[in-house]
This record gives structure tokens, C-alpha cells and sequence, in this order.
């Protein structure tokens, strides 16, 4: 405490004399607070009982346990309205920590006045509930014998009782939501699987270590959080920025001798949310010194593998002929290479529950498409026994026409109503593509009523850089959609995507949708497909000078059910190799200045290293089975990217913006 009063005193001794803290209150606020707390100071005798209380309270599990005599104490909240059952009877129901429910039973109208949320702790024999039928299970509830009001809710605790029913209250109110037994049960599940990884790497040798939070600004991908410092360079106001990842703190340790370095770490990225997105959110990141991607794949592969057998019913993954089939020590996670996957599900996080959904490409039956250049094949996917009448496929599924689920092109969706249509469908496509012999592709495609064919170009798979294609992004939504859901594995699958381009054109903004030009490319800029300090193949070595974009790298990432779990790679350490890619490929004006840290660690001596991530909300998403990982993390961003519990971010005041060299125009 005595520290604390130093450190505030400290504070108040800041540039110019004044705290930028102190500075947001006026001296006149300041007195007025004061006068009012006074004021305001309930009375002791109001307050002591909200303090004292039993200790030795047990949770509605135990009380099971203990059986019908018993005397207990029990600390919850009062579940819903007390029900008067008869002139001296009061039915009531507590709720512990753990979301058990007990009914109270009150003969001494101690209940009359409770109000749902109240926090009480109670005290009663344990008693078996009166069963209706013979046949029931009886139950156990408790008698009352006394209750103290530790706090008492507000009517709007009772007025917000429609939305526990439904499981979700209003954001502001996420303290009353995570009470709710589901979201006890998603943190408890979130500590268990921190545990368990924490305990897997342990016993393979690796160490956690904390790296800073309090960063630099550096271009590794994403949009960065800054934070504004009191200190000046040349008078210009500096900042650090949150971390995205601890990747160059990680590569750093690499330098440091650290062998096989991990930690559960917090990350940062100004990025647009969606549900498996976040500005803030966790990561199991790794890495091995002396180790190549293949040992970096192996560990993560054992300890994600154990983490669904612990928490889950197992991972499954593809065998060689494409079936679904559990992991085992002998059928490791399939590896699918990034053009397979590009092209047989037009993305590179392939949702494999549905592995039979493939799309085909025309090109060996002479259709090609013939829009625009840029996107020379034609492609389709063919939803089997989809509909029955025009009426049920208008039903269920006209939102795969609807442009606005689609980034940039639209795919042509044609039902197969009548016998006609079967031979007539192609007529449908021929704005987009060119068919040689539209007989030989019917006879090949079979199709029949009730099914539905979607086409669509894409880029060639040399340059297959639009991801997902528009027919990856149409299979996505048919998944997610009802009129598919009973077709989806009920298995977790897994696969590693590799063999990743290393670098990828720049695409051009545009706000612009169904346009059959885009996605368009600035000329000669490239960026990484992944982040700037992945390895190339060494068979594509030449091609960094030659053709960059054509070469592949040494990154891999691991997918579950259509969801990126984490991605890692091999990483460069040769400091000649880096510095070109940073300059000459990426054409980043002074790499020094902002990477030279790495440059010069590589130059005294890092070893080889590879590493990984694992998006550690995702996987407790999966694991709890839900689609949101706002569901698993205690405080979630809205999709705005405020907290609206506390009602973050805020402004700031002129004054305490001038102590970090910040004015307001
Ligand atoms: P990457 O950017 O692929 O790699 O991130 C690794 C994993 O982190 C998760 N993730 C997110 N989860 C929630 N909200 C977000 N905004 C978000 N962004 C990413 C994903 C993703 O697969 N440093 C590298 C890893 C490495 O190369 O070792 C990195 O951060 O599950």
C-alpha cells in the first residue's frame, strides 16, 4: 500500500507537473465527489451483514452427496421469482456457481421479499421432494431455516429475466450471461485445456516464457493497436504497438538459446471481426530451436490430437481414399497440398465433414471460361438430390444467388427442375464460359431432378490467388446452411494445408461486388501470403529473383472442420536471405530500422527454428462445440470492437492527450 501511495505521488510529479490522470478531474469535480461520498455512506448497520458470512457453505452438488436429514449452507443467487404456493408456503429456487438449481421450500415467509439475483446464502435441511408419480426419481430440495441478503438485486436483474431463458442477454450485462450454467461450463473447459496444453508441453520439454506486450510498431501483417507514449523522438510523439503475435519475440529467443520456448499468449490485431475473429485473443504460439517444420507439426499434431481425445470424442481426419477416419498412431492428420485444396474446395481451410462436396474443373472437357482473362477456368459443383419442387428450392436455397454473400463474382446457380433442364443447363453458363462439347459434359455430370448445378470462374492454378473462389465461399455457405446441415460428418476433421505460395499479389480496393473483374492486382507488389519471416522451398530458391510469386514456402496450417486452428512455418535465420526478402521482394524502404533487431540477431548466431500458433479461442470454441468464440472468452469485443461492459474505448480528455504529445484537430 505504502508503494502504491509512492507511485501515485511519483505520478504526480510528471512532465510539466501535472498527471495526465489527475488533470481529467477539476479540483471543484474533486470536492464535490468528496462531499457526496460522504453524504452517501450507508450506514455500518446496513452494510455488516453483506460481510459476515458462513464460510463453511457447500455447492448443490454436494448437498446430492449428502442425502435427505442433513443440515447445509448454500451460497447462490435467487434463480426466479419465489412462488407463494399456499398462506405460509413459498417455493423458491437458488442457483450456486455451477449453474445446480435447488428448490427452496419456505414455511417462514423468509423468502417473501427476495427478488431474482439476489445473492443470499441460506441455511436448511436437506429434504426429498415429494414426486408425483410413483415411477419419478425423487428429488431433493431444501427446507429453510434461514437466509441472509448478501446483496440485493435491482429490478433490472428481475426485467432481464426473458433473456436467461434464451441464453443470451444484452452485451453490457455479460456478468449476468457468464452466470448462466452453458458459460460456467465454456470457462471451466477454456482453464481445463490451458491446463492440459500447458502440462503436454511441459512433458515435451518446452519452457514458457512471457514476452512484452508493450511492442513496436512493424509491418507483420495485420492493423496494429498503438499506444501513446509521454516520451518524444525529434519531437514527434512515439508509440508502441500491441503485439499481433510474439513471433519476433519468439525468434529473438530462438537467439537467446531458449531450445523450445512456448506461451499463452495474449494478441492484438485492428482487424474486421467476425465469429471466429477477435481484436484481442489468445494463442498456444511455439517454436523449436535446431527443428524443422516437420518436428514443429509433430508436436502441435500430439498435443491437439490429446487435447480431443481429454476434452472431446477425438479428431478424425481423411484416409488415403478420401474416407473419414479417426487419428491413430498409424493414420496421422491428413496433408493436403494449398492447390488441392484451392482447387477441389476453392479454399484453403477446407471444411473436410462434407469430403465428397468437391468442386470440378471443366478444363478436360474444353470449357473454359470466357469472361475475363484472368479467370480461365470454369468450374462447378453439383448439389445432388438437393430439392424437390421449384417451390422447395426457392425456399431453401436462393440465398446462394444472393450477391451480397460473395466477395467479388457471383456463381451462376441452375436448379435441374425438369427432365429438359438436363440437357439444356450449359445455355445458362454461357456468359461466363465456352463449352466445346456441352453433350459429353451433361453425359459426365448425370444430372438429374432435384439437383442443383453452381458454376464459376476462377484464376488458374498457377495463379490461383483469389481465396476462396467464388465456388469455395458457395460451399461454405451450403455447409453453414440448414438444407445441408444433416449431410455434415458429426466427427471433428482435421488436415495440414501445405505448400502455401509464399507470397501473393496485392489486391486493389475496391468496394465494388459482382463485378466480373475483380478481384484486380496492383502491378509488381507483392506481399506475404503469411508473414515476412516464412522460409521459401528450397526447390523454389531461384524463384525469389525470378518470379516470386511462384514460389512456394514452408508454412503449414492446421484446419479443423473449415477453421484455421493455427498456422506455423520454418523460419528464415540466414540474415542476408531475410534482409532480401524484406527489401527487394517486399520492397520495405529501411528494413532496419524497423526489423533490424531480427537482422542482427540472425547475424550473431540463431539457429535454425521453426514454429506455430494455435488460435486458443478457436480451439476452445471447437472443443465446447460452439460456432462464436465470444461464447468462450470472459469479456468478448462487440462486432464494433467495443467492450460494451465497461463501454471501451473512450475518448480522452484535451489535457491528458497533451502529456502524450496528441492534440485533437
Ligand atoms: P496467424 O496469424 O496465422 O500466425 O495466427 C495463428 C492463429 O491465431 C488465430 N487467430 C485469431 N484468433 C482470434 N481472433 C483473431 N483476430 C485471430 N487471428 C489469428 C488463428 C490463427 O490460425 N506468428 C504466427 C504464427 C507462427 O508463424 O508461428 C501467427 O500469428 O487460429
Amino acid at each position: 500500500m505504502a508503494e502504491a501511495l509512492i507511485d501515485q505521488k511519483e505520478n504526480t510529479k510528471d512532465i510539466k507537473g501535472k498527471s495526465p490522470i489527475i488533470t481529467m478531474f477539476s479540483a471543484k469535480a474533486k470536492l464535490h465527489t468528496l462531499s457526496r461520498v460522504f453524504r452517501d455512506l450507508p450506514a455500518l448497520e446496513s452494510v455488516r451483514s453483506r460481510f459476515q458470512f458462513k464460510k463453511d457453505a457447500q455447492s448443490i452438488k454436494q448437498i446430492w452427496e449428502r442425502g435427505p436429514g442433513n443440515k447445509v449452507i448454500i451460497n447462490g443467487w435467487i434463480n426466479r421469482k419465489p412462488r407463494k404456493v399456499g398462506k405460509e408456503l413459498i417455493f423458491g429456487e437458488i442457483r450456486d456457481s455451477s449453474g445446480d438449481v435447488v428448490q427452496v421450500v419456505d414455511s417462514t415467509s423468509l423468502l417473501k421479499n427476495a427478488a431474482v439475483e439476489d445473492v443470499v446464502q441460506i441455511q436448511g435441511t436437506i429434504n426429498m421432494k415429494r414426486s408425483k408419480s410413483s415411477d419419478q426419481i425423487p428429488e431433493l430440495e431444501v427446507k429453510l431455516e434461514s437466509l441472509s441478503t448478501l446483496n440485493a438485486a435491482d429490478k433490472m436483474a428481475a426485467d432481464l429475466q426473458d433473456f436467461k431463458a434464451k441464453g443470451s442477454y444484452p452485451p453490457e450485462y455479460r456478468y449476468l450471461q457468464l452466470r448462466l450454467p452453458k458459460f460456467q461450463q465454456f470457462l471451466q473447459k477454456r482453464y481445463e485445456l490451458s491446463k492440459l496444453l500447458r502440462t503436454k508441453l511441459d512433458h515435451m520439454g518446452f519452457t514458457e516464457v512471457e514476452t512484452p506486450i508493450l511492442f513496436k510498431s512493424t509491418p507483420e501483417g495485420a492493423r496494429e493497436f498503438l499506444v501513446p507514449t509521454r516520451k518524444t523522438s525529434q519531437d514527434e510523439p512515439t508509440f508502441y504497438a500491441l503485439p499481433q503475435s510474439p513471433q519476433q519475440y519468439k525468434q529473438l529467443l530462438m537467439a537467446s538459446g531458449v531450445d523450445r520456448y512456448y506461451q499463452i499468449a495474449r494478441c492484438f490485431r485492428d482487424e474486421d471481426l467476425r465469429a471466429d475473429r477477435q481484436p484481442e485473443f489468445t494463442q498456444v504460439d511455439l517454436e523449436m530451436a535446431f527443428a524443422s517444420g516437420e518436428d514443429v507439426m509433430k508436436s502441435v499434431e500430439q498435443a491437439v490430437v490429446d487435447a480431443w481425445s481429454q476434452l472431446s470424442h477425438g479428431l478424425s481426419t481423411l484416409d488415403y481414399r478420401g474416407k473419414i477416419v479417426p487419428v491413430t498412431a498409424t493414420q496421422p492428420i491428413v496433408r493436403m497440398g494449398y492447390k488441392q485444396a484451392m482447387s477441389q474446395y476453392g479454399i484453403d481451410k477446407p471444411d473436410l465433414r462434407a469430403p465428397d462436396l468437391k468442386i470440378l474443373d471443366l478444363s478436360e472437357f474444353k470449357v473454359i471460361g470466357n469472361s475475363n482473362k484472368k479467370f480461365s477456368v470454369f468450374e462447378v459443383l453439383v448439389l445432388r438430390n438437393a430439392f424437390d419442387t421449384k417451390e422447395t428450392y426457392d425456399k431453401n436455397w436462393s440465398f446462394l444467388s444472393d450477391s451480397t454473400n460473395y466477395n467479388y463474382r457471383t456463381p451462376k446457380v441452375v436448379p435441374i427442375i425438369t427432365e429438359d433442364d438436363k440437357s439444356k443447363w450449359f445455355e445458362q453458363f454461357l456468359s461466363i464460359a465456352a463449352f466445346e462439347n456441352p453433350k459429353l459434359v451433361a453425359k459426365a455430370l448425370n444430372l438429374q431432378p432435384g439437383d442443383i448445378i453452381c458454376g464459376s470462374t476462377r484464376q488458374n492454378s498457377r495463379s490461383l490467388f483469389e481465396n476462396p473462389t467464388p465456388l469455395g465461399r458457395l460451399r461454405q455457405l451450403v455447409l453453414q446452411s440448414n438444407a445441408y446441415n444433416g449431410q455434415l460428418a458429426k466427427e471433428d476433421v482435421a488436415a495440414w494445408v501445405v505448400d502455401f505460395p509464399l507470397f501473393a499479389p496485392v489486391e486493389k480496393e475496391t468496394t465494388e461486388i459482382d463485378n466480373p473483374d475483380y478481384p484486380e492486382y496492383l502491378e509488381d507488389v507483392v506481399e506475404s501470403s503469411h508473414h515476412p519471416f516464412t522460409m521459401v522451398n528450397l526447390r523454389d530458391y531461384s524463384k525469389l529473383e525470378t518470379n516470386p510469386t511462384q514460389a512456394l514456402g514452408q508454412h503449414y496450417d492446421l484446419v479443423i472442420n473449415g477453421v484455421e486452428l493455427g498456422g506455423g512455418s520454418t523460419r528464415v535465420h540466414d540474415a542476408k536471405l531475410q534482409e532480401y526478402i524484406f527489401k527487394d521482394i517486399l520492397k520495405i524502404e529501411n528494413p532496419h530500422a524497423v526489423f533490424g533487431h531480427l537482422l542482427q540477431a540472425f547475424k550473431m548466431g540463431t539457429p535454425p527454428h521453426a514454429g506455430f500458433a494455435i488460435g486458443f479461442d478457436r480451439m476452445c470454441a471447437m472443443l465446447c462445440g460452439t460456432e462464436s468464440i465470444r461464447d468462450v472468452i470472459a469479456f468478448p469485443k462487440s462486432v464494433t470492437g467495443s467492450d460494451l461492459v465497461v463501454g471501451s474505448p473512450s475518448t480522452i480528455e484535451d489535457d491528458a492527450l497533451k502529456a502524450y504529445n496528441i492534440s485533437k484537430k
